[in-house]
């Protein structure tokens, strides 16, 4: 029987090599930890097919830890491989492979673009917000609102630039009247984020709210009980925060200090070795 650490390790293992052969993505649609029966069945569900894998033998592990994953390849087979190539041209390639997207229902629900990404292709630093709002739907560029006039002052009070950093959301196009965005529309795009963010390879990334922070560890725990702390994530430092459309709305004083506190942690974690 394997222990939960090994456990872990041969599933990391595992979906490191799925990531070898392309595939961008895992579904958290129940849907696809349904083994199709036979091949045909699996490709006649065009143009995804499903890959169920599980972790060595019920004799190793637990009925109840066995883990069962299942793998789109909706996206793999689109996907540019970006290994060798510098960051700014893996972003143009991710771009490229994004093009119009209309992978989702939010295209046709009102977006006027395609909010991608704003930043330096090597930043240190990223920030990944929730979506689009109106005014970085008319822009085309993240946070430029009200809520990106905070963030950018709040970089600014870091001691950085704008452009030294990158900022990015975890869903691309604007959803209707603002609403949050919906697990199938998290499932097709986060893939685009992930890969931005292998990318750029950032040493830290701060979530700027429950939304982003939610998506990004795969919880459900709400952003009082996740902020003040530092995950090691897809190999960064993740520090979640509140969103600054959050702070913008005069919250108490204590969790303005908090917010100011996990900036200043971001910061200072980039100077660490
Ligand atoms: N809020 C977000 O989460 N992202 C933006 O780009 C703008 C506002």
């Amino acid at each position: 029987m394997l222990a939960v650490s090994d456990a872990r390790g041969a599933l990391a293992e595992h979906l490191r090599y799925f990531q070898d052969l392309g595939v961008v993505g895992l579904s958290g649609d129940p849907a696809w930890s349904v083994r199709p029966v036979g091949r045909a069945a699996a490709l006649g569900q065009a143009p995804t097919a499903s890959v169920e894998a599980r972790l060595p033998g019920p004799s190793e592990v637990t009925a109840d830890a066995s883990v069962s994953i299942a793998v789109s390849l909706f996206d793999a087979t689109s996907a540019t491989p970006t290994a060798g190539l510098d960051p700014a041209e893996a972003l143009t390639a991710i771009q490229t492979d994004l093009g119009d997207c209309t992978r989702c229902k939010l295209h046709a629900l009102g977006r006027t673009q395609i909010v991608f990404g704003v930043g330096s292709p090597t930043a240190r630093l990223m920030f990944v917000g929730e979506a689009p709002g109106q005014d970085e739907d008319r822009q085309g560029v993240p946070f430029v609102g009200r809520a990106g006039q905070l963030l950018t002052r709040t970089i600014e009070r870091l001691g950085l630039r704008r452009e030294d950093v990158y900022i990015a959301n975890v869903i691309k196009c604007r959803p209707p009247a603002n609403r949050n965005p919906e697990p199938d529309e998290v499932t097709t795009c986060e893939p685009f984020l992930f890969r931005q963010i292998d990318a750029i390879r950032p040493k830290v990334v701060v979530a700027l709210g429950t939304f982003a922070a939610q998506a990004l560890l795969q919880t459900r725990d709400p952003i009082s009980r996740l902020r003040g702390r530092v995950f090691n994530w897809r190999g960064a430092r993740l520090i979640p925060t509140f969103h600054p459309a959050f702070l913008l709305r005069n919250p108490p004083e204590a969790q303005r200090k908090e917010a100011w506190s996990d900036f200043k942690k971001a910061r200072a974690l980039l100077d660490e070795e």
